[in-house]
């Protein structure tokens, strides 16, 4: 059966960490100077509906890293832009590529390109997920932090979107706890909150008080105020989360070796503030780079198993 990655929730706690500890493993032996190229002879499509910089040259990167190529189609120069059928489209792609990258709005259309492709496909991002993402935030986790993941506690502060949605999945398939400083009304999807509540062996919780989440917090991630789509939100959302801004007086009420994750893009000034993003608590860089040990993971898991 052809096996995709559209959410972390259809995998239980080791594949999960299959991805995170590959990665780690890949990442060691590119410094020890082995080369991969165990995608030879594989091509990916890539159909980003939305922009990136790091997701799409991380998987790129990753591709021919390991032997493969990639095709990039932005969402405007395939026939998905006059209207061609996801699924014809899926089921096209399949017959030239051995796997799909998608970046696009709605998870239903990642859904329904799942449903007919025969190549696997892989999320990069939609309105609800961003599971790539946090899979690389993880492993940035395990390497600064040296202790299991499950004895860890990390806070969310800010808008419960895409990426708070995936972190809310991740805790309960990994076992840690998770604890989300919202704003009213911007809180996570409640049916994905509910769901991984009922399954968590550890607290997910969701708060307003941005200092109270990150009071006994190991790590603190952050994420832009208003997300890709919601552009003619920005100027409502920028008053709305300035009490949730990561700044060094809400590091103030945190642990001295509080960790702070950016996905990046950020805007310096608004969700995290720019001595925050280039001191030395923050591993926004080091976050970017483990994407692209993540990407080859994943590709190498699903390219090669399917
Ligand atoms: N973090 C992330 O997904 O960045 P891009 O939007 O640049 O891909
Ligand atoms: N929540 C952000 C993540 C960007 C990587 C967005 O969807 O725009």
């Amino acid at each position: 059966m052809t096996s995709h990655l559209i959410s972390l929730w259809d995998f239980n706690k080791e594949e999960l960490r299959h991805y995170i500890d590959r990665a780690l493993l890949l990442k060691k032996e590119v410094v020890e100077g082995i080369r991969h190229q165990q995608l030879t002879g594989k091509t990916i499509g890539m159909i980003f509906e939305k922009p990136s910089t790091r997701t799409r040259v991380s998987f790129e990167a990753a591709m021919y890293a390991m032997g493969g190529q990639a095709i990039y189609l932005s969402g405007k120069d395939t026939q998905l832009a006059r209207n061609e059928p996801l699924k014809d489209m899926a089921r096209v792609m399949s017959r030239y590529v051995d796997g799909l990258v998608v970046r696009t709005f709605g998870q239903a259309i990642v859904d329904e390109l799942a449903a007919y492709a025969s190549v696997p496909v892989i999320n990069a991002l939609t309105d609800l997920f961003h599971p790539c993402q946090i899979l690389s935030d993880i492993m940035t986790i395990l390497e600064v932090k040296d202790r299991p993941l499950d004895e860890l506690k990390i806070a969310w502060v800010g808008d419960g979107n895409n990426m708070a949605n995936t972190w809310i999945q991740a805790a309960a398939r990994l076992d840690f706890e998770l604890i989300l400083a919202c704003p009213d009304g911007y809180e996570p999807d409640a049916a994905i909150l509910a769901a991984a509540q009922q399954a968590a062996g550890k607290p997910i919780t969701v708060m307003r008080d941005p200092r109270k989440a990150v009071q006994d917090a190991d790590v603190v991630n952050c994420d832009v105020w208003a997300s890709m789509g919601q552009e003619d939100e920005q100027e409502k959302r920028l008053n709305n989360f300035q009490p949730y801004q990561v700044n060094s007086t809400l590091l103030s009420h945190g642990k001295p070796d509080l960790t702070v994750l950016h996905c990046l893009p950020a805007h310096r000034d608004e969700e995290i503030t720019d001595e925050v993003l280039e001191g030395p608590q923050c591993v926004a860089w080091d976050q970017a780079e483990n994407k692209m040990h993540i990407h080859k993971a994943i590709l190498e898991k699903h390219l090669l198993e399917s």
